[in-house]
């Protein structure tokens, strides 16, 4: 089985929608520890539009899994990575108006900037694993570069539906057993729900998903009718 590590910035999405302090991520990340999540995953933005500082390094103090941050590769992001000392970084691409993380990055074309990154995060025994899309030269350059892991982006293949999407998942089948023929550990993630995700846990090169979104949204409808009985009772 796949280790499930569970991405919390949609509960930092919702207490930003207010500006107040709730929902706290923190008392999140405690949950679905409790329930079984091999780690924790948070991606701090440039633009703090969700996760804040402040988050992360109450994350630090209290996380006892796995704590994966995904970050721009950037020095700012690298400094408070190593400042913090996290378990994993997951470089993403990252765009200021993107709704979420859109594409994998282009290791190939920026081999020797991200070569470096790689290296400064590895030499404070962070793990390193680079977001990129399915593609075999991208998992070569990773290879190359010194990354630790790669973690494939499921995006297309949950975007799709029939024929187009056993292809995709063909790609990320492929890509997985490529990766780990160069000695990379595989993770994967991004879009993954509660019907298309079993597929993907099936493979077996990859040893870890991240998965966000669909488990906040599950969470708000498991846990409303309790919400509201609570309620009703302090009303009443
Ligand atoms: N993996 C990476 C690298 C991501 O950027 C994201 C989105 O933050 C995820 C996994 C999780 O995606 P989702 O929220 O769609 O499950």
């Amino acid at each position: 089985m796949p280790a499930l590590c569970v991405n919390i910035d949609h509960i930092a999405t919702l207490r930003e929608a207010r500006g107040g302090k709730e929902p706290e991520p923190l008392h999140g990340a405690l949950i679905c520890e409790k329930a079984g999540a091999d780690g924790i995953t948070f991606h701090l933005r440039e633009d703090r539009r969700h996760i804040q500082d402040k988050d992360v390094g109450d994350l630090r103090e209290n996380i006892r899994s796995k704590l994966n941050m995904e970050m721009a590769a950037i020095s700012e992001m690298v400094k408070i990575a190593k400042k913090v000392k996290v378990d994993q970084a997951t470089l993403v691409p990252e765009k200021r108006r993107e709704l979420t993380t859109e594409g994998g990055l282009d290791v190939s074309k920026q081999k020797d900037r991200f070569k470096k990154i790689v290296k400064n995060l590895k030499s404070d025994k962070i793990l390193v694993s680079l977001f990129i899309a399915p593609e075999l030269n991208q998992i070569r350059a990773s290879s190359q570069i010194g990354a630790d892991a790669v973690e494939i982006h499921t995006g297309a293949y949950c975007n799709t539906r029939g024929r187009e999407q056993r292809q995709e998942l063909e790609k990320i089948k492929k890509a997985a057993r490529f990766a780990k023929s160069l000695g990379l550990r595989v993770f994967a993630g991004h879009g993954l729900n509660y019907r298309n995700a079993k597929n993907v846990a099936a493979i077996a090169e990859i040893e870890e998903l991240n998965i966000g979104h669909s488990v906040i949204s599950r969470a708000v409808f498991k846990g409303l009718e309790t919400a509201v009985k609570d309620m009703r009772r302090i009303v009443k």
